[in-house]
């Protein structure tokens, strides 16, 4: 990776940082998600649909709920960005099967790596056999038929490369990549560069302040939108991050389970950022979408009565009781994923959604 990147660099001069974690994480044959294994305990992070089943089993209900309120249709797409091992879609499918005489459902699986594609299909072999798999959204796209669209994704936008500037003596300069002592390493620009803040921001920066700015979750977002324009339907996006603009540098990488440092580990370790979820309704209201509030995982999983299909699964399995307990803690607890994660609904049909407090 160190090779792939010096050479880049040497071709074409320093990159930006979404060009730098573009190619760590997505490069076709060394990039970080197409090679490493990447999750659970002998990888290096777990996600909420790993931790418990109790996750996606929660999800699968919130789409059966969006269906009900939904146009009535021959059949529905559910369409998962970013499936990771295919646990998400696996429980989801497992809680919506239980209502499967009252509505035909398509999937869709949005996965750029190869080798996890292989995974989410040995996964889910049992599942169903209308399952589809594209390596991006405009395949999607071209394939897709015209039924309404669910999508939803987890921990899909914090693997989206971002850019970030840097505010010195009264003028911007990007972080940029380059080779420094024959490593590669971090930079400035040469030059100040030209750098479009949210209003609120402007003229608030201070001597050092760091903004971001990620024109690939713009990019996504909009090959989303355009699907939700022209099919209807809504779009769940559950992620961790903030709500409202503002400065900091939220760049990180994680190696087994503990922070790393960036530019250490090349293509090995995962690089994410935080989800602005503030850019992301702003990107979808000016599209003319509705959006639900932004709600922590905490409220979104607690309102969908997560903490009763808990007590069932521990009436059905006293013996596990301690390890389902902290499953549910590490989902909804304050100083786990409770807060950190952040929920929110993108839709362009005229209803509500459950589980963001409106009911
Ligand atoms: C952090 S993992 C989340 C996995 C899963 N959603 C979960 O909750 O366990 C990110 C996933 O997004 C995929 N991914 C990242 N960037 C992508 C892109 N540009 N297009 C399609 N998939 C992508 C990765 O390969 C991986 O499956």
């Amino acid at each position: 990776m160190e090779n792939i990147l010096k050479s880049y660099i040497a071709e074409k001069g320093m990159m930006s940082l979404s060009e730098f974690m573009q190619i760590c994480l997505g490069h076709p044959t060394h990039g970080y998600y197409i090679k490493s294994e990447v999750f659970g305990q002998d990888g290096d992070f777990t996600t909420a649909p790993e931790i418990s089943q109790m996750f996606g089993e929660i999800i699968g209900l919130w789409l059966v709920d969006c269906i009900d309120k939904l146009p009535v249709s021959a059949d529905y797409n559910i369409i998962e960005l970013g499936p990771g091992r295919g646990t998400l879609m696996a429980d989801i499918l497992r809680s919506m099967a239980k209502f499967k005489a009252k509505f035909k459902l398509n999937i869709h699986m949005v996965e750029m790596s190869p080798k996890l594609r292989e995974m989410q299909r040995e996964k889910l072999s049992g599942f169903a056999d209308n399952i589809t798999w594209y390596k991006d959204l405009d395949e999607l796209k071209k394939s897709i038929n015209s039924s309404p669209c669910l999508f939803v994704a987890n921990e899909f936008f914090d693997a989206l490369p971002i850019n970030q500037y840097e505010f010195l003596d009264g003028v911007w300069y990007e972080r940029m990549v380059g080779v420094k002592d024959g490593k590669i390493a971090p930079t400035l620009s040469m030059r100040p560069v030209e750098v479009e803040l949210p209003h609120i921001l402007e003229g608030r920066a201070a001597d050092g302040a760091i903004f971001e700015n990620s024109p690939a979750t713009k990019f996504y977002l909009g090959k989303i939108i355009d699907i939700l324009k022209r099919n209807k339907g809504a779009a769940l996006i559950i992620d961790y991050g903030h709500d409202g603009h503002g400065f900091g540098d939220s760049l990180q990488a994680v190696k087994a389970h503990k922070y790393a440092k960036i530019f250490k580990n090349l293509g090995k370790q995962d690089i994410t950022a935080h989800v602005n979820f503030t850019s992301l309704k702003e990107i979808a209201k000016a599209q003319n979408l509705m959006v639900s509030p932004v709600v922590t995982q905490a409220n979104f999983l607690g309102d969908l009565a997560i903490g009763l299909r808990a007590q069932m699964l521990i009436r059905k399995n006293p013996e596990q009781e301690m390890q389902i307990a902290q499953a549910l803690n590490r989902l909804i607890g304050e100083d786990e994923m409770g807060t950190l994660f952040k929920v929110l609904c993108l839709h362009n049909c005229e209803f509500t959604p459950v589980g963001f407090g409106l009911e």
